[in-house]
């Protein structure tokens, strides 16, 4: 079993799976949300929460992993967080700078993918080199291993926005027809592709509302909040809202039986 990081330093077996009998989610999607607000109450820079939130997302990847989630997309740095100073997005740039080189060294080791969501472009050459690199691992790693998907720079609009971009251009060499365009298509065409839809969406942080968080791929999932801070959030929250999912009746339109 791969070792847990607590976060002060020491390592411990990972906590055991208490769920509740039922199905869990293949695809849990993440708006980690609270960290600035965590660290004010504590009388500390926005970005000691950031730092708080980082291990929080490593925790909850292991967990997600031991109890058999496939799929964990997490929602790291919108499109719209470049408002913020450039104090703030600096100091989170290096905490994903970190984890990508972290990742790099133990991602084989513990049959981790990575994948990225968003456009890179503006995004440093040296993080992107990162990117790519852990990219290029876990095209080695079996498809069958658990999957962490980082939202970075990522916006539900900017990422239709660029998948029609693609889509006209493959049009215009004649590589696509337009009529041919249908919801299976056009997903081909999104940073998730070959993703499940995420079937659950966890939100912390007390707000409730999407910001921007995958818009096409939430049409359908089910929506959990809570007031609990990102840096806060743990493995019973987790179940909480596992167990909160699990009670939920999915009628996707149709009449329950
Ligand atoms: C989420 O926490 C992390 C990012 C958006 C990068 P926030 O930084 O938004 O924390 P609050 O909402 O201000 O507390
Ligand atoms: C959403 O949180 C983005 C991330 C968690 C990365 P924000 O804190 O940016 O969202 P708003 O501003 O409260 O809508
Ligand atoms: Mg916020």
């Amino acid at each position: 079993m791969a070792e847990w990081n607590n976060g002060a330093g020491r390592t411990a077996e990972p906590p055991r799976p208490s769920r509740p009998d039922g199905t869990v989610p293949g695809h849990i999607a993440i708006i980690m949300d609270g960290n600035g607000r965590w660290a004010t109450r504590r009388g500390l820079p926005r970005t000691a929460g950031h730092k708080a939130g980082a291990e929080t997302f490593r925790r909850i990847a292991t967990y997600c992993k031991n109890i058999g989630v496939k799929y964990l997309t997490v929602y790291a740095f919108s499109t719209e967080n470049w408002k913020r100073s450039e104090m703030e997005v600096a100091a989170i740039m290096a905490l994903l700078k970190r984890y990508l080189l972290e990742a790099v060294e133990t991602m084989e080791r513990d049959h981790i993918r990575l994948h990225f969501f968003g456009d890179m472009t503006p995004i440093s050459p040296e993080l992107r080199a990162l990117a790519r690199e852990t990219d290029e691992i876990t095209e080695h790693l079996s498809k069958d291993d658990f999957q962490a998907n980082v939202c970075l720079n990522y916006g539900g609009r900017n990422e239709i926005l660029r998948a029609v971009w693609q889509f006209a251009e493959d049009c215009a060499k004649g590589i696509r027809d337009p009529w041919d365009m249908d919801e299976e298509e056009f997903s081909f065409y999104l940073d998730s592709r070959g993703i499940p839809d995420p079937e659950l969406i966890i939100r912390p942080g007390g707000e409730q509302r999407l910001s921007n968080f995958l818009l096409w791929q939430s049409a359908y999932s089910e929506l959990y909040f809570t007031d609990t801070l990102w840096p806060d959030f743990d493995e019973a929250e987790l179940d909480r809202a596992i167990a909160s999912y699990q009670k939920r009746d999915r009628r996707f339109g149709g009449v329950k039986k």
